[in-house]
């Protein structure tokens, strides 16, 4: 990585994003260009409606995305496997040897966007759990429970000690990723796991904490799962991006809704982030006073998780301002205009990508 000695651009190895949900149709196609401009590779969430759960499945929906991939943009989706109580081991076996499965990922039921068809017993697919640990196909986590009775800003530490602490000591072998962590808890557990143990840090993760959402009124954009926290734990989740441990990387967890399904009696979790996000964490990372370490942690610990090589190319970050766009358009089949307002929506950021590198 080239840091020139001014602190006025950063070159370095192309990212890539290990968590991101991309959608399908007209949504797919307006969000996916925001990606590929930056990142070469991305971990593609299965949580469709209906979800990913087969190979076949999986395949035409990479092909969708291939598909409206702007011109001239090098990207490879990674697919993943939507785990349910009855996913067979065999069809995690045969994606992985046809070259379509790069994970798999458990939702516990109920949990977030989409997630109804997802696990209602963590130990009920210890079958599964085995081949995945054998074969190496890693397991991507959304770390909350969905208990009712557990309060919201608790469910990741409840997660971590009711279900992933006695996961890993059956599968101890399993790769796992922990993915978006909002906790102290989680920076602890997995910074101090002797598992192949990773997490994946968004940057509204290290940027906002809870009281985005309730700034000067009930604020849903601010809105996502796990929801954010307490400030203490936004300062962890920062000492642990910038620390320059391998087992934190860049995931965004950019979460397209229109505003329709965010501002409604019952809005959506999920921020959209793919406008600005390598902006947003250059800022944390030069506010960490930790610039040095932004390339490991975006385009080097995450492939060395998945066993996956560095990407060749390079990018470039310069100090111009670069003004986020206030709302993304959406056109449905039938010529309507939808908007997804992105995170930091209509705000001048401090890095902007250079698009001639
Ligand atoms: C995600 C989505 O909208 O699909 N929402 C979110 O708040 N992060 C699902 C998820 O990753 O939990
Ligand atoms: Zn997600």
């Amino acid at each position: 990585m080239v840091l020139d000695s001014s602190f006025e651009s950063i070159t370095l190895r192309q990212p890539d994003d290990w968590h991101l949900h991309l959608r399908d149709g007209a949504v797919l196609a307006a969000v996916v260009g925001m990606t590929s401009r930056v990142f070469r590779r991305a971990i593609v969430m299965p949580n469709l409606s209906p979800p990913i759960k087969s190979v076949d499945a999986a395949r035409t929906y990479r092909q969708r995305i291939l598909d409206v991939v702007p011109k001239g943009d090098a990207f490879s989706p990674l697919m993943t496997a939507y785990l349910t109580d009855d996913l067979s081991p065999d069809e995690l076996e045969l994606g992985q040897r046809e070259g379509v499965f790069t994970a798999a990922k458990l939702y516990p039921a109920n949990s977030t966007t989409n997630s109804t068809e997802g696990v209602t017993d963590i130990r009920a697919i210890d079958s599964v759990l085995e081949t995945m640990e054998s074969i190496g196909l890693p397991l991507l986590v959304h770390g909350e429970v969905a208990d009712p009775d557990v309060d919201i800003f608790d469910r990741e530490a409840v997660f971590i000690d009711r279900y992933l602490i006695p996961l890993l000591n059956r599968f101890p072998e399993l790769r796992v990723v922990l993915e978006h962590i909002t906790t102290e808890q989680a920076v602890q557990f997995v910074e101090s796991s002797l598992s192949p143990l990773a997490a994946t840090i968004t940057p509204h993760h290290l940027q906002i904490n809870r009281n985005a959402m309730f700034a000067g009124g009930l604020r849903s954009d601010f809105y996502c799962l796990p929801v954010a926290k307490r400030e203490r734990h936004r300062i962890a989740l920062r000492r642990a991006a910038t620390s320059g441990k391998p087992c934190f990387f860049l995931g965004t967890d950019s979460a397209p809704h229109v505003r329709g399904a965010k501002q409604s009696t019952c809005g959506c979790a999920g921020i959209f982030n793919a406008p600005c996000a390598i902006e947003s964490y250059a800022e944390v990372f030069e506010e960490e006073g930790a610039l040095q370490r932004l390339e490991a942690f975006a385009s080097e610990f995450g492939p060395s998780f998945y066993g996956l090589p560095l990407n060749e190319k390079k990018i470039t970050l310069k100090r111009n301002d670069c003004v986020v766009p206030s709302l993304i358009e959406v056109q449905n089949t039938d010529k309507c205009f939808e908007h997804i307002l992105p995170y930091h929506s209509g705000e001048t950021l401090r890095w902007s990508l250079c698009e001639d590198v």
